[in-house]
């Protein structure tokens, strides 16, 4: 049984767009049921329509309140058959009771080695640190900002020459490995969480890990097709 995924954003889509491809090359079971956004001039609109994938718009002034926008959007995801979430570039928090909606299934990408760095601009905020070593992290959403279980995480070297662009396309390449991995993880029930840890299962049948890819970290391993 693929996953039946929403995938949430706000801007580019270029994480959508991995999905997309991921999905389309075989290595991702899913079955991406809609795209929303809450901004409607959002690129990753595109991306979506382009894959013929429906999408939806839920402009946030348009709500009284989050509960009021949480509403809408669980009524969208239900109506289109999903029941799994994936955050991909959408800037907002949801409300508790989003989440008590998909229990353990809603998964967000932020562009930072968590705990360092959550919020709007990690990949800025970590630039104008000085971090020599930056990265994105997967995670289960819980009701905090960037604060759930993490999944995996890949790390990037930054130069002291870095500002938030440099050092976010560089981070943005493994966010693109990384996210169908975490995804794919899920689709096949291999992801627990006992507090804030989370355990990968062994897969059914052996899969290869392809390791680090050059001079980047991540962990646990990529496996095959990602
Ligand atoms: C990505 O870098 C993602 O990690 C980040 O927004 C970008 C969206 O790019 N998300 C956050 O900062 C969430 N706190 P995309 O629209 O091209 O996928």
């Amino acid at each position: 049984m693929p996953l039946n995924l929403a995938v949430l954003i706000s801007g580019s889509g270029s994480n959508l767009q991995c999905i997309i491809d991921r999905v389309a090359s075989g290595a991702l079971h899913a079955d991406i049921r809609l795209v929303v956004s809450n901004r409607p001039e959002a690129f990753g609109l595109e991306r979506a329509r382009k894959a013929g994938i429906p999408t939806v718009v839920l402009p946030h002034g348009n709500y009284l309140d989050r509960e009021d926008f949480d509403r809408a959007l669980i009524a969208a995801i239900r109506d289109h058959g999903a029941d799994a979430v994936a955050m991909a570039g959408f800037m907002r928090m949801v409300t508790p009771m989003f989440l008590q909606t998909f229990p353990g299934r809603v998964l967000n990408i932020h562009p930072a080695l968590l705990p360092s760095f959550p919020g709007t601009h990690g990949q800025r905020d970590a630039a104008e640190y000085g971090v020599r070593i930056a990265g994105c992290s997967v995670h289960f959403v819980d009701e905090g900002m960037d604060s759930g279980p993490i999944i995996i995480q890949a790390a990037v070297p930054a130069f002291p020459t870095d500002n938030g662009e440099t050092l976010g396309a560089r981070i943005l390449t493994m966010e693109h490995r990384i996210y169908p991995q975490a995804l794919q993880w899920l689709s096949e029930g291999r992801l627990s969480a006992q507090g804030r840890k989370v355990f990968v299962a062994p897969a059914a049948r052996s899969k290869a890990f392809i390791g680090e890819p050059g001079e980047y970290m991540v962990f646990p391993p990529l496996e095959e097709g990602f």
